[in-house]
């Protein structure tokens, strides 16, 4: 099993990791004392909003009866805003904390961030990058769900160019869920980026980019719906080009198959009408309450490599 000192994207996990943390985010649910961590201090740095992400890792550190410190806007209340570099902000708050969740909106930073600090770097989003943690937690509730992920046909929906979870997922199926099958479909101008597509292929993973909506949703097992990210898109025209049509709603639900389930990372737009919230096979609450687990288990983890 690899020793992750950081998380900073999908590539660096094994299936003997993924299963551990499984396990760990159930043992959590139910009791986590044996894995508390009192005097531990978690320094959550976001540089870009948040609501699930930054407060599900707090939330996780208290529950593990540690502490937590804070900046939740730190582009403008950190000393970022006076240029300091990202590098020397991690030497600092390393001298703070002893575990790091670090969103950012640049691709790659927290890789970048890892590379200096001397404690633990959770990426907990980096710009159109990756987000490892929420697709840990996306598998999760899957797997809990469906009892195995391997052999599902899961369908992606929505702005795929730029979605960080969408990426990072794609990365866990193409290396532990080899008879996944997966299918795209976004607007034209948000359609998978091609380093996904070719990794893909490279790891033999079935996928299609798929323009009949309701065939899709017929076909598929989960669906995995995202919001179109107005703050990734600099020109705002291209951006009006990208009107997500693809929406769950009361009239569309009736594709679904009738154990299917659909997610979201939300936030959610238009793209899920809270009218079918109460349906059985919407999942993206628990989702959203399953980060708490996996990120009690990956703290743990990181803060004690022996686990
Ligand atoms: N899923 C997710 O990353 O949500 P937040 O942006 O609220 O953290």
């Amino acid at each position: 099993m690899n020793k992750l000192k950081h998380i900073y994207e999908s590539q660096q996990f094994d299936q003997a990791n993924l299963e551990k943390i499984f396990t760990l985010a159930d043992q959590m649910r139910v009791d986590p004392t044996p894995y508390r961590t009192p005097g531990k201090i978690l320094a959550t740095i976001f540089y870009e909003p948040s609501t699930r992400t930054r407060l599900s890792f707090e939330s996780a550190m208290l529950r593990l009866g540690g502490s937590v410190i804070s900046t939740e806007n730190a582009g403008e209340f950190s000393s970022v805003s006076k240029g300091e570099t990202l590098e020397d902000s991690i030497k600092v708050i390393s001298k703070y904390a002893d575990i790091i969740a670090l969103r950012h909106s640049e691709i790659g930073a927290a890789k970048q961030a890892a590379a200096v600090s001397p404690v633990p770097i959770i990426n907990a989003g980096d710009g159109a990058g990756q987000h490892p943690s929420q697709a840990i937690l996306d598998l999760y509730t899957i797997q809990r769900k469906f009892g195995e992920i391997d052999g599902l046909t899961i369908c992606m929906v929505g702005d795929l160019r730029y979605g960080r979870t969408v990426r990072s997922l794609c990365y866990f199926i193409g290396r532990f869920y080899k008879k996944v099958k997966l299918v795209f479909v976004s607007p034209k101008i948000c359609r998978m980026a091609w380093d996904i597509k070719e990794y893909l292929d490279e790891m033999g993973i079935a996928w299609q980019e798929e323009t009949d909506y309701v065939k899709a949703l017929k076909m598929s097992d989960c669906i995995y719906m995202t919001r179109v990210q107005k703050e990734r898109f600099l020109d705002m025209a291209r951006f009006e080009q990208a009107t997500n049509d693809f929406c769950i709603d009361n009239s569309t639900i009736v594709h679904l198959k009738e154990n299917a389930v659909v997610m979201h990372p939300l936030p959610r737009l238009e793209e899920i009408n809270p009218e079918v919230d109460e349906d059985p096979r919407m999942l993206y609450f628990e989702q959203a309450g399953n980060g708490v687990w996996v990120r009690m288990a990956l703290i743990a983890i990181l803060l004690n490599p022996d686990i």
